[in-house]
């Protein structure tokens, strides 16, 4: 595991962030094998990088998604199939970007400061396993680049649910 986060320096714009920190995602989680761990450090690491105001990870669990390693505020632990932007992202299989949430009929509120969100769903083979979901307490602060660097977070997301877990 790579022992630090190099960030990029205060004022600096949404693509020099994403440069920096994807290269990093992948030494970040080099000679762990334990899934959680992993996943809990990706998270931390777009926090600290990208200061969202939600960042965290769903996982299909059956009928429904459960909530799994995040950094922020409190969030729902279930959300059934379908059901708000994670579960359309899920039974859709695509990324759904939601520049205002008020906007979005059915969004789930966990925090009543989240103004946009953005979900990717990760997928291994064709099944949905994972969603990747970022909130802003901003309107309309998501956009393509934001889904085209979260895409890549979700490929590693899913070769890290494809390894084995050391315990
Ligand atoms: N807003 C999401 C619920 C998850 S939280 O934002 C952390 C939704 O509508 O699915």
């Amino acid at each position: 595991m790579a022992e630090s986060l190099i960030t990029a320096p205060s004022g600096a714009g949404k693509a020099e962030r994403y440069a920096l920190l994807l290269p990093q995602l992948r030494s970040l989680v080099e000679g762990e094998s334990d899934l959680i761990a992993n996943i809990a450090n990706v998270m931390a690491a777009l926090r600290e990088s990208m200061a969202f105001f939600w960042v965290g990870v769903y996982f299909v669990k059956g009928e429904e998604l459960v909530l799994g390693p995040f950094q922020g505020p409190l969030a729902c632990t279930r959300i059934a199939y379908g059901k708000g932007v994670c579960g359309l992202a899920w039974k859709e299989g695509r990324s759904v970007l939601v520049p205002d949430v008020e906007a979005f009929p059915g969004h789930i509120a966990c925090s009543a400061l989240s103004k946009s969100e953005l979900v990717v769903p990760v997928i291994v083979g064709e099944r949905v396993v994972m969603v990747l979901d970022v909130d802003s307490d901003q309107l309309n602060d998501f956009d393509e680049r934001d889904a085209s660097a979260l895409q890549q977070v979700a490929v590693l997301l899913g070769e890290l649910m494809e390894k084995p877990k050391a315990c």
